[in-house]
């Protein structure tokens, strides 16, 4: 089982400028075709409610869709509030074998801080927000190492990080 995060950053390196925009609205076209065709090789997108919500919980087409919420049943979704390691587990025990985690902050950070993510796509856009929200959300240190770095757009970077265990 292979988990990576995919997220992208402003370049003063923030995920959004606020917890209720999707952050479609500022990501480039070369972010958003890397993000589709990356989930879609996964077939298997988790995310937290909040960022479900942003893009007005329409399940992403073509991926499965699994939402962490403890309050909510979204409609054609899975919903979950398993620990991140059983949920990793029982979709191995499914055949899965790979899992994008799409955010947000809250998400990123159980996965990360349970030591489940083997990889990081960051990309950087050509924008800053001077405040907005991190991609952490609690004092996380951890070492990566750079499998590559591509311009995919004209003002866009693509990092690709494994993360060193
Ligand atoms: N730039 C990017 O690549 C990117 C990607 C994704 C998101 N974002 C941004 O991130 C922001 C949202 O991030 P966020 O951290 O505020 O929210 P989030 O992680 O998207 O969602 C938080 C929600 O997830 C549920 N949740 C979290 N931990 C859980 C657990 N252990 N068990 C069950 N449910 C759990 C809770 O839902 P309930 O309250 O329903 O229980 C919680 O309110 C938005 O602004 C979005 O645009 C940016």
């Amino acid at each position: 089982m292979k988990t990576f995060i995919v997220a992208a950053m402003s370049a003063d390196g923030f995920i959004a400028k606020n917890r209720d925009e999707a952050s479609t609205s500022w990501t480039s076209k070369a972010d958003k075709k890397h993000f589709i065709a990356l989930t879609k090789k996964a077939g298997v997108i988790v995310m937290g409610a909040k960022t479900y919500e942003t893009f007005g919980a329409q399940p992403l087409a073509g991926r499965r869709n699994i939402i962490y919420s403890l309050d909510v049943e979204y409609e054609g979704v899975e919903t979950t509030t398993e620990p991140p390691e059983q949920l990793l587990l029982r979709l191995e025990r499914e055949g899965v074998s790979e899992v994008a985690i799409c955010g947000g902050a809250s998400i990123y950070t159980l996965f990360l801080d349970n030591n489940l993510v083997d990889k990081l796509y960051l990309t950087v856009e050509g924008v800053i927000f001077g405040q907005g929200l991190n991609l952490l959300s609690k004092n996380l240190p951890r070492q990566l190492s750079l499998v590559s770095l591509n311009k995919i757009g004209d003002n866009t970077v693509l990092l690709e990080y494994d993360l060193i265990k």
